[in-house]
């Protein structure tokens, strides 16, 4: 299974502090943001990443990563999103690194405190999403759930019809460049990752699992960037081997 991670935008909800820098470049207590969703690839066995990136400072990935062997990764590749075309638009950009190949799809700014290694083992076929309970879901997809199956995904409900929010994470294969093909963009003009699972929900061929552990949208506010960090600071003076997935290479 392949890896890849979407790291462009304008992230306007952290104005001013994402003007000049990519969001994704932000710090997360003493990384950069994109270091953990690459991490947390790596960590479930994916050794060979690409980075979609746009919007400001792009060059600045190439520099604060490299070809990626600090993290011991076989490969990572870099693409460029030249504009602001929503989550499906970004994941499209993959097809050629994708090919046949499965895949899993971080967002730059999801920090998972947890692996995902057993569930996407679990992955044949289809897509499969990860969820999570949280107290207020309005700013996530929102997923309603029929015993075993997600009957629909709801993107930014005001009223949540549930209170399980869909995470940054999907597992795919290359037939999802021919759903993303057919897909027609939101009113906000975007190519939404929402409308691509609800394709798959419609075919009856998507899969959820819960995801156990502590996860955070950093980018979602200023609030929960703050969140986010001061929980990443709090868990790695517990455990300061915590996201140091590499033992033998020094990361940064
Ligand atoms: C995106 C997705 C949303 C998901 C969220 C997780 O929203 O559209 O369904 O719940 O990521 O972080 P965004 O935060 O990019 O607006």
């Amino acid at each position: 299974m392949k890896g890849v991670v979407l790291a462009g935008g304008l992230g306007t909800r952290l104005y001013p502090l994402t003007k000049i820098t990519n969001k994704h470049l932000l710090p997360v207590y003493d990384l950069p943001m994109v270091y953990y969703p690459i991490m947390t690839l790596r960590e479930a066995g994916i050794d060979e990443i690409l980075m979609v990136t746009g919007g400001n400072s792009v060059g600045e990935f190439l520099r604060l990563m490299g070809d990626g062997t600090k993290f011991g990764l076989r490969g990572l590749h870099y693409t460029y999103q030249e504009r602001e075309g929503g989550i499906a638009d970004a994941i499209y950009l993959a097809r050629k690194f994708v090919g046949d190949d499965s895949f899993c799809v971080i967002l730059g700014d999801n920090i998972l405190d947890g692996s995902i290694r057993e569930c996407i083992s679990n992955f044949v076929d289809g897509a499969m999403i990860f969820i999570k309970e949280v107290d207020d879901p309005r700013e996530y997809g929102v997923a309603i759930l029929d015993g075993k199956k997600v009957k629909g995904i709801v993107e930014k409900p005001e009223k949540p019809p549930s209170n399980y929010a869909v995470i940054g994470a999907y597992v795919y294969t290359g037939e999802v460049f021919d759903i993303i093909r057919k897909l027609k963009p939101s009113e906000r003009g975007e190519l939404e990752v929402t409308d691509v699972n609800n394709e798959y929900i419609k075919q009856g061929r998507l899969t959820y699992e819960i995801f156990e552990g502590y996860w955070g949208d950093a980018g979602a506010s200023v609030d929960a960037l703050l969140d986010v960090n001061n929980y990443v600071a709090r868990r790695k003076k517990e455990d300061p081997n915590l996201w140091r997935i590499c033992p033998n290479v020094n990361i940064p």
